[in-house]
């Protein structure tokens, strides 16, 4: 990987960079997950999570954060530092893994969750990596789980082949949020079919940046 992922992270502070009104509308989704679950325990699974904001975030300003336990693996130290961080403020019980996401093995003791995130990936993996993670998506689920994934629409748009995907994998359309004159995207999809055993040794996808 060459990109500095750090850095990445100060988009969210430029104004302009549309970072900071994607964050809202996953928060948001996150925020709406668990008003519709209260008073139930809810297990989350992060994949590339950077520095965890997006959860964390909510959870930091619910009084029922103690019902969430959640896995966050990022590969980046220092944002996997960060997380943690963030993380041991909050009543819940979090796991900040710095590991490959990528790997099936890495999710064997967090499975199945209620709420999966796959944000800040489909941008930067090959169209066949985001179809074939769509495709292992139910591994990670509990029944009616919902997944909150991210995409730019920058041409050639894939956020139809990937709400296709969904669609074809065993998932309904919850929200996708495409802002006119914005590039960025988040979609939630819930599980509508059985969820399948997590598959070890799989690697779903490779960052090409
Ligand atoms: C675009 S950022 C998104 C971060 C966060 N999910 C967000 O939306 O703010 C992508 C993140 O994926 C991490 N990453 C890239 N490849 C990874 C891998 N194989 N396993 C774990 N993390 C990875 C990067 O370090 C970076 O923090």
């Amino acid at each position: 990987m060459s990109t500095d992922w750090s850095q990445w992270h100060d988009g969210y502070a430029r104004p302009g960079s549309g970072l900071a009104d994607r964050l809202a509308a996953v928060r948001d989704r996150i925020a709406l997950h668990l008003d519709a679950t209260a008073p139930d325990p809810v297990r989350v699974v992060s994949a590339c999570a950077g520095d965890g904001r997006d959860l964390l975030g909510v959870l930091a300003g619910r009084a029922d954060a103690d019902r969430v336990s959640a896995l966050l693996v990022e590969h980046d130290a220092a944002l996997a530092a960060r997380a943690r961080e963030a993380a041991e403020a909050l009543p819940a019980t979090v796991e900040v893994r710095r590991d490959d996401a990528a790997r099936s093995d890495v999710y064997t003791h967090a499975v199945p969750a209620d709420l999966v995130l796959l944000c800040g990936i489909f941008g930067n993996v090959s169209d066949a990596d985001v179809r074939a993670t769509i495709e292992a998506a139910p591994e990670l689920c509990a029944p009616g789980a919902e997944i909150v994934w991210t995409r730019h629409r920058h041409d050639p748009d894939l956020t139809p082949s990937i709400r296709r995907w969904f669609a074809d994998a065993g998932f309904e359309e919850l929200a996708f949020v495409a802002p006119e004159g914005e590039h960025w995207s988040v979609g939630a999809h819930r599980l509508v079919v059985e969820p399948r055993p997590l598959v070890p040794g799989r690697r779903w996808f490779t960052f090409f940046r």
